[in-house]
């Protein structure tokens, strides 16, 4: 009930759209009473009395009631909408704010598809209950109760035999409730189904040069088998559920004439009574039908409540102390105190890391793929926490620093290029929406990027394709350096691409990094040689632990490890080199 309770706060903002909802829903059972009243007077008085005028009366009133109250449900389905539709957009809004403040240890815990149907499924569960079940449940109580009473009132023997058919119906509906695991098998299908398309989409070319279109379709009739299955025995429910329910109330319908006719013929009834009398069962059992339906959608909607509630109580760990400083200017200091990591409640992966990095130098960062590196980045926006240790920008400890101005201070080029759907200008732009379109090109031009954004067909304003798919490797690492340089950091995080780029791309690229990193501290993680080379001091990592440091020439001598990764890199540059051949306009990549 937590969760009912918890679910109802977000409708309380709009408590008076639902009162009136309410209201109007009491208003409209009551008055829906009123034309099977009238046929019993016309029955019964007008046409006993032959007037005419009489049977106008009643007739006028018959079409008042009748347009009264569909008026009135016109305005309640608007409104129920209203409140339902802000209640689901507040809901909506609040999960995906909070998505967005989760640190990344909660994107490494939870699948995206997971987090995809809370969004989506979770929030349209409840969105139905709440613009549609919560008022047919309502409407439900009110008119069995409306119309018992009257039925009661009227012949209260003749009540009790009507209801005879009731456990029939109610047995129907318990067996209608089976479709809602098929229903919920359904949604998983569908899923799966999505990321069987999504994956064949996305990697059409692998599929096409390994030849397993076979495969992937058989994958594909799999699911879409089993979906076939589920819908037909889902529908294989509802033919057994509707026709049943149907045929109980039409048995109801042959009692009441037979029993009803009887107690007329005795003197009980009038011929009047007895025709507002079968209106009435009629109109009752109509919302009985679906009265499990209801409760089982409430049920789910609760259970998708519970879902969504689970997200939006999972604490912040990446979160601002109370009294955290809003740094405006760093000088640029970056270091780290014996820190140790780990991701989740794993064994510690990084170990006493200690570096210091004074402002506007370049610490560059060597070792084996696996070691850390990236992790050890990672901690200085703080993208993680460290287990033991600090970290620390110009001396104060990152934790002590308003999360949105440390990362405001820095620039960061991932190992992959992230491009979103949209122009080149707004994803040159991403750090800093207010650019110039000036600003914007200076910082394409320092990137080496203008030149080929100027061919392409928009110039900034061409749209790079979903994942930016129409640019190459080195043009997206030029944008993503672009990117960087606008946002003017004084610190920055380079994590290298170690994908190669024929030689002339590779120097654009690297005259781009040598613009970027003048005069910021930048911690480096390096594949190429040239940039090892030019920092000012360079750390080896092996197994989450720096295991030697100095400059180039030291570690040549100290460190075996550095030695042999320099001679690879040594080995790659000539050979590039020497595949290059004499310098021509080399076509750019
Ligand atoms: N989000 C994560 N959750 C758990 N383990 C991770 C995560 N990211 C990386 N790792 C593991 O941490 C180790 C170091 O990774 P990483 O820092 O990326 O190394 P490097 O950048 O030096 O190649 C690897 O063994 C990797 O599998
Ligand atoms: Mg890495």
């Amino acid at each position: 009930m937590n969760t009912l309770t918890r679910l109802l706060r977000f409708v309380r903002p709009y408590w008076w759209g639902t009162v009136v909802t309410m209201v109007l829903i009491f208003a409209i059972t009551i008055l829906k009473l009123g034309p099977a009243w009238m046929t019993k007077l016309i029955i019964d008085d007008a046409i006993p009395k032959e007037s005419l005028p009489l049977v106008g009366v009643y007739l006028i009133g018959m079409i008042g009631v009748s347009g009264g109250l569909n008026l009135l449900g016109a305005v309640q389905l608007y409104l129920e909408q209203w409140v339902g539709q802000r209640v689901i957009f507040d809901v909506r809004g609040a999960l995906y704010d909070h998505l967005q403040s989760q640190s990344m240890s909660f994107y490494d815990a939870n699948q995206t598809g997971q987090l995809m149907s809370r969004v989506t499924n979770d929030v349209s569960q409840v969105q139905f209950f709440l613009t549609q079940g919560l008022s047919r449940l309502v409407t439900t109580f009110i008119t069995i109760a409306a119309n018992l009473t009257v039925m009661f009132w009227l012949d209260w023997q003749l009540t009790l035999i009507s209801l005879v058919v009731v456990p029939l119906i109610l047995w129907f509906q318990k067996y209608s409730v089976k479709v809602w695991p098929l229903f919920r098998k359904r949604q998983e299908l569908q899923a799966s189904l999505n990321v069987v398309i999504q994956e064949n989409v996305a990697g059409i070319k692998l599929v096409k040069a390994y030849g397993r279109e076979e495969f992937e379709a058989d994958r594909f009739n799999t699911v879409n088998e089993e979906m076939r299955t589920v819908a037909l025995q889902s529908w294989r429910v509802f033919g057994v559920t509707g026709p049943g329910q149907e045929f109980a109330t039409y048995l109801s319908a042959i009692i009441i004439i037979t029993v009803g006719g009887l107690r007329v013929m005795q003197g009980h009834l009038t011929i009047g009574d007895l025709s507002a009398f079968y209106a009435y069962v009629l109109t009752m059992f109509a919302p009985v039908r679906f009265l499990v339906f209801i409760n089982q959608m409430a049920l789910n909607a609760l259970a998708s409540g519970e879902r969504i509630f689970e997200i939006l109580d999972t604490p912040l760990d990446v979160m601002d102390r109370p009294g955290a400083v809003r740094l405006e200017h760093v000088r640029g200091a970056v270091s780290m105190e014996n820190v140790s990591f780990a991701y989740g409640k794993g064994a510690p992966l990084l170990r006493d890391i200690s570096i210091d990095v004074p402002p506007g130098k370049t610490l560059a960062l060597v070792g084996p793929s696996g070691s850390g590196k990236t992790t050890l980045v990672n901690l200085i926006p703080r993208f993680y926490d460290p287990t033991t240790g600090n970290v620390r920008i110009d001396g104060h400890d990152v934790r002590d620093i308003q999360v949105e101005a440390l990362r405001a201070q820095m620039g960061m080029v991932m190992q992959e290029t992230f491009l979103f759907n949209a122009s080149i200008r707004e994803n040159i732009a991403y750090g800093r929406a207010d650019a110039s379109m000036e600003e914007i090109e200076t910082a394409a031009r320092a990137a080496n990027a203008h030149p080929f954004i100027s061919e392409m067909p928009n110039g900034y304003d061409t749209e790079i394709g979903e994942r930016g798919t129409r640019l190459s490797g080195g043009q997206r690492q030029r944008l993503a350096i672009a990117r960087a340089i606008l946002v003017d950091p004084r610190i920055l995080i380079l994590d290298e691409a170690t994908s190669s780029v024929d030689n002339q791309t590779d120097y654009l690229i690297r005259q781009a990094l040598d613009t970027l990193m003048e005069g910021r501290t930048t911690i480096v993680i390096a594949h190429r040689l040239s940039t090892v080379q030019r920092a000012h001091q360079i750390a080896v990592m092996e197994a989450g632990r720096i295991t030697a440091r100095g400059t180039h020439s030291q570690l040549l001598r100290s460190s075996p490890l550095y030695a042999h990764l320099a001679d690879i890199q040594f080995q790659l540059a000539t050979e590039a080199s020497a595949s290059a051949g004499p310098a021509t306009p080399v076509a750019q990549r």
